[in-house]
């Protein structure tokens, strides 16, 4: 097996981290570059990447995510935002996008307009832009956790919390953008658990 099919299994659902143990400040940043440097639809990148190091901040946004201790056992917590109303145009930020898209203001021009069917398509099949932003934030999700597992880092990805509540504590502009997911990042505390896959039989169908 090669390193990387290596991290895939070493990567789980770390439900404890060790309190005691705390990820350098150097590989902390990898991953975070695994993160930046993850694709997004359009090249739009709508991910923010917000670092959560305040105490109370963590232990607020504990009680708001179901409890889960994850969040404050972790050694670096990461809520991943996305972008809402700037990538939908016309906006400052996608005239930004547009800029480095096309080469002149033809060119840009013909960009947004491809763009704009884009997005119209997407509504037609009932994506949102809410929808569509969300889902490059959990690509890029998953190339932070697997980064990590490749350094031997444990993580956690939290789903499961109060929306409501996570944008209070957040104070975020619901109008603008939304919390996608919670990574919580540090090294386990005990063995993982046992991993449930369904075998590539059953998920794989050639044609
Ligand atoms: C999008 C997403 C959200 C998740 N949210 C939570 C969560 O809130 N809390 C939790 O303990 N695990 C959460 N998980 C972890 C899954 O339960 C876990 O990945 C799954 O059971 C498979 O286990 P494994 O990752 O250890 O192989 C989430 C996973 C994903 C992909």
């Amino acid at each position: 097996m090669n390193d990387f099919l290596k991290a895939m299994h070493f990567r789980h659902a770390c439900k404890i981290f060790d309190e005691n143990k705390k990820i350098s400040n150097e590989q902390f940043l990898e991953i975070l570059e695994s993160g930046r440097m993850s694709p997004s639809s359009m090249g739009v990148e709508p991910t923010r990447f917000l670092v959560i190091q305040d105490k109370g901040l963590k232990e607020r946004l504990r009680e708001a995510c179901w409890n889960q201790i994850q969040i404050t056992s972790c050694s670096h917590l990461v809520v991943l935002k996305s972008l809402i109303q700037p990538v939908t145009p016309p906006s400052s930020y996608m005239d930004r996008v547009s800029l480095r898209r096309g080469k002149n203001d033809g060119e840009q021009k013909k960009w947004v307009g491809y763009y704009n069917k884009f997005l119209k398509s997407n509504e037609a099949r009932g994506i949102s832009v809410r929808n569509w932003v969300e889902k490059q934030a959990y690509i890029a999700a998953s190339s932070m956790m697997n980064y990590a597992a490749f350094i031997g880092i444990d993580s956690c990805p939290i789903e499961g919390f109060e929306a409501k509540q996570v944008d209070e504590i957040l104070q975020i502009d619901t109008f603008k953008e939304c919390v996608s997911i919670i990574l919580c990042f540090g090294y386990r505390i005990k063995e993982q658990q046992k991993r449930y896959r369904l075998s590539l039989d059953e998920l794989v169908e050639y044609r």
